[in-house]
């Protein structure tokens, strides 16, 4: 993760990153203390605590070890708790705030925590967004389009659970500041997105990383049937991480797809980390039980990423595979074993 997307000076510059003890929030902190020294740069993240959803799923999945070798401020707190948000607008001036805490997890049931922690919680970092004058860049996701059809385009949403509900009423919330106020505002939905330090995100981490433990632990890959006809818009997390930077100086404030525009398999994902793991797993079929309440066909138009933040995807499946494999091989010699 070694690439820098803008030559800005961000020294003096303050940068609030969510939910930054997670997947894609740890790989912003370290990537602005990889890329821009100069800046402070404060996580906040209500970290992992033994809670469960109904769904048998933790809460959080934030994990200090994805914070490994960071040396900027930590903060653990819950972003529900206006007493802390009130705190933070008195304590700091954010110039940027990288909005990626949420509950993540697709499969959660529990719409009013998902509601409160999704979206209510988003309209008070977005009053203190402007309140500091600071750009606004969240995550949204592609559960907000559910089954719409492929390619899919902002404006062509319909969600088919309440995680995908909560991130539509986001960036219906969106619009609205971005009408009112002055501030730049950016969300940014991703799609599949697999990579570095996601492991904690335990059985919600990428097909990819449970594939490729799968494969290292000697089982034969386990595919749902008609696996080479289920197609996502898997992207690696250098190219969401070069989205959110990009998203820093956008030409326009506004909701954008963050994928490669290219939908792949899963049986893609199996035949590619065979051969990079060099193995020959003969792959097993079973019956999906998710039929009616599946996403089979996702693949992001990208025309306007491209166009108002100068996004250019760098990572077909194969190179970020082939990118991530010893991480994937790390994690199940240190984690799994
Ligand atoms: N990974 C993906 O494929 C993907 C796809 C679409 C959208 N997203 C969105 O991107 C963002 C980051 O996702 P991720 O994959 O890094 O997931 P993640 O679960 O690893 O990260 C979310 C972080 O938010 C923290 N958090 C949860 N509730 C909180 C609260 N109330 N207060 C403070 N912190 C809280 C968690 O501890 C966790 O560290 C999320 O908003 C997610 O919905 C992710």
């Amino acid at each position: 993760m070694q690439m820098r997307y803008i030559d800005d000076n961000l020294s003096n510059k303050t940068i609030l990153i969510t939910g930054g003890a997670g997947f894609i929030g740890s790989n912003l902190a370290l990537y602005f203390q990889n890329n821009h020294p100069d800046a402070k740069v404060v996580v906040l993240d209500s970290f992992r605590s033994g809670e469960k959803l109904s769904n048998g799923n933790l809460k959080s999945f934030g994990h200090f070890k994805n914070l490994i070798g960071f040396d900027g401020e930590i903060i653990s707190g819950d972003i529900n708790d206006k007493e802390l948000l009130f705190n933070l607008e008195l304590n700091y001036k954010f110039d940027y705030i990288f909005h990626e805490a949420a509950i993540s997890d697709t499969t959660a049931l529990e719409q009013d925590l998902m509601i409160r922690t999704n979206v209510n919680a988003y309209k008070d970092l977005l009053d203190l967004a402007i309140k500091h004058s600071a750009n606004m860049i969240y995550a949204s996701s592609a559960a907000t389009y559910g089954n719409a059809a492929s390619p899919q385009k902002v404006g062509e949403e319909a969600p088919q659970n309440v995680y995908g509900f909560s991130k539509l009423t986001m960036d219906n919330l969106s619009r609205e500041y971005i009408e009112k106020s002055d501030i730049s505002i950016v969300g940014l939905r991703y799609f599949n997105v697999y990579g570095e330090r996601e492991y904690f995100k335990n059985t919600t981490a990428s097909m990819i990383l449970q594939f490729g433990h799968q494969i290292l632990s000697g089982k034969n890959p386990r595919l749902f049937e008609d696996s080479d006809k289920i197609l996502r818009d898997f992207i690696y997390i250098e190219d969401v991480i070069q989205a959110n930077i990009k998203a820093m100086n956008p030409k326009r404030s506004g909701i954008y797809n963050v994928g490669t525009g290219r939908a792949r398999s899963f049986q893609d994902i199996v035949d590619i980390l065979q051969h990079e793991l060099g193995t020959d797993l003969r792959c097993e079929y079973i019956k999906n039980p998710f039929i009616g309440s599946y996403q089979f066909h996702t693949e992001a138009d990208i025309a306007l990423t491209k166009e108002m933040l100068g996004y250019e995807p760098k990572f077909e499946m194969e190179d970020g595979i082939k990118a991530y494999v010893k991480e994937i091989k790390r994690v199940y010699e240190e984690e799994v074993k």
